[in-house]
């Protein structure tokens, strides 16, 4: 195994080595207006139920709509979306319908009022689970109340943000699982 010899690095550059991603793109949706926001910060927090936290920036008007409604969907992107993954993280749901500049259909989802995005292979509807981190941190946890996955796509060319509008495309599985402790699958 290959050893490294490293050098100081800038803190603030953190975010080019520990900001896994997937990308996603968080739907809201509050009294007919509905948004679309692109988001890089985020984690799993828990198995049963399955709590999902994610940092959400106040100015930023899916903000507004998702902290009124306690409620959003999010959608998994593939490579083939770039485009509009940086088109919707570069402009604001203020003044314009994103779905229609953007190039990407709305579905209605099953438990929320937020809709599913088609284009996306993987969309998890979620419900507000606990708002006490929302005004320190801008983190809200959710709970993932509904999934939909397309079961035919295997192994998705997720993008995965380093800052700098550089993206780096997941690859090929590596399947170790037969060397795995039962509680760590
Ligand atoms: C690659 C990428 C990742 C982003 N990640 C986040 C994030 O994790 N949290 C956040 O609040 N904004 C993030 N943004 C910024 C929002 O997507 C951006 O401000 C967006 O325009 C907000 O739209 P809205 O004002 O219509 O809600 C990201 C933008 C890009 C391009």
């Amino acid at each position: 195994m290959r050893r490294y010899q490293k050098t100081d690095f800038p803190l603030v550059e953190t975010r080019r080595h520990l900001e896994t991603g997937p990308i996603v793109l968080v739907t809201s949706s509050w009294r007919g207006e509905r948004n679309i926001m692109t988001m890089g910060w985020h984690m799993m927090m828990q198995f049963r139920p399955a709590l999902f936290g994610c940092y959400i920036w106040e100015g930023n008007h899916s903000h507004e709509l998702i902290r009124r409604s306690r409620e959003c969907v999010i959608n998994v992107p593939t490579a083939d979306l770039v485009e509009a993954v940086v088109a919707v993280g570069n402009s604001s749901g203020r003044s314009s319908d994103k779905f229609a500049t953007c190039g990407l259909t709305a579905a209605p989802a099953t438990r929320v009022k937020a809709p599913l995005i088609d284009e996306c292979y993987a969309s998890f509807e979620c419900r507000l689970a606990d708002d006490s981190q929302i005004d320190e941190y801008g983190l809200f946890i959710w709970e993932v109340v509904k999934g939909h996955v397309a079961s035919t796509v295997t192994e998705p060319a997720t993008l995965h943000y380093q800052g700098r509008g550089q993206f780096r495309v997941a690859g090929r599985t590596l399947d170790l699982s037969e060397r795995f402790l039962p509680q760590n699958l």
